[in-house]
């Protein structure tokens, strides 16, 4: 049995499709009760709603489980401390192998929401328990979030320069390896980063959106201050605001650069290509 966390979010569903097609026996939880049919749904039979900040909870629902698929909520001011109890409820019931949902260069202390996922790193080396982390570049799929706008605007709105390079990573790609490590031995202990072949300017990725969509697609440099009146208008909370403002920042000053080595030996093929993922998703969506 595998406890997927987190697994009504976009992170938890694709790791969940793939465990399933590798037919593991799978506990999922979920925040609320009205996410647990949304995960029935994939054909998870084990579904539970609870609160990963609560260690009664954690305890519960890791008995009896081999291994857990760690992934905190998205940018949580609660991340070491989610952590802390995922690993004691862990350790508690003798789990085999954690694995954890962490990021890519965990190691910028401007990133408040990396720098969180090192000091749980941290906590798994002292932990006692195999572990095996995962350190995803940012996914792909995130573009999906501004999909309608884009399409209706012919117009991609980025609070940082049209200039800035970022690495990425299609999450179908993570969540083979999320298969992978959890099916598969000799992954206990690795940490691995999980990047894409390309690191695009916002320019260069408008430039691959047009030539499949037919039409052109070109980039909106917007202030953060209008980004944030934006994000605060849609009631995204205080510490979130802030925290991506300051990845935002460092974005357009230094970029984001991975390397995509580690992901093409462990899939034993090429990452998927920023090109595919539009081809894939323009194909989906229309
Ligand atoms: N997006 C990226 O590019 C990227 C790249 C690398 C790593 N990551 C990491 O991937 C992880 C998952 O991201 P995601 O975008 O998949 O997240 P997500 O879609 O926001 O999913 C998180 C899930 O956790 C649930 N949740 C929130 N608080 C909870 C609590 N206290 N107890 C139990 N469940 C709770 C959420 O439910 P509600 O909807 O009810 O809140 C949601 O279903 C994050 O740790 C992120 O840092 C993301």
């Amino acid at each position: 049995m595998i406890l997927v966390t987190g697994a009504a979010g976009k992170t938890g569903q694709a790791i969940i499709r793939v465990l399933l097609k590798r037919k593991k026996s799978i506990r999922a939880l979920v925040h609320k009760d009205n996410q647990i049919q949304l995960v029935q749904v994939l054909g998870v039979q084990e579904v539970i709603a609870g609160d990963m900040c609560s260690q009664k909870t954690m305890n519960q629902v890791l008995q009896g489980v081999r291994a857990v698929y760690h992934i905190c909520p998205n940018v949580s001011p609660e991340e070491i401390n989610i952590g802390q109890i995922a690993i004691k409820a862990a350790q508690s019931a003798e789990v085999e192998h954690f694995v954890y949902h962490s990021v890519l260069h965990p190691q910028i202390e401007s990133m408040p929401h990396h720098w969180q996922k090192m000091r749980v790193e941290e906590q798994l080396f002292e932990s006692g328990l195999s572990y095996t982390i995962l350190q995803p570049a940012p996914y792909m799929q995130n573009i999906l979030a501004y999909w309608n706008d884009i399409m209706k605007k012919n117009k991609y709105a980025v609070p940082y320069s049209e200039n800035t390079r970022l690495c990425s990573v299609d999450l179908e790609d993570v969540a083979e390896i999320a298969g992978i490590v959890l099916s598969e031995s000799g992954h206990k202990w690795a940490i691995y980063e999980l990047c894409g072949t390309q690191i695009l300017s916002q320019i260069e990725m408008t430039q691959i959106l047009s030539q499949y969509l037919g039409h052109r697609v070109d980039v909106k440099v917007i202030p953060i201050e209008e980004w944030e009146v934006n994000a605060r208008n849609k009631g995204m909370g205080d510490y979130q605001v802030k925290t991506l403002i300051k990845m935002f920042r460092y974005y357009d000053r230094f970029g984001f650069f991975g390397n995509s080595r580690t992901l093409e030996c462990l899939l034993n093929r090429s990452p998927t290509s920023y090109a595919t993922f539009i081809e894939r998703t323009i194909r989906e969506r229309l």
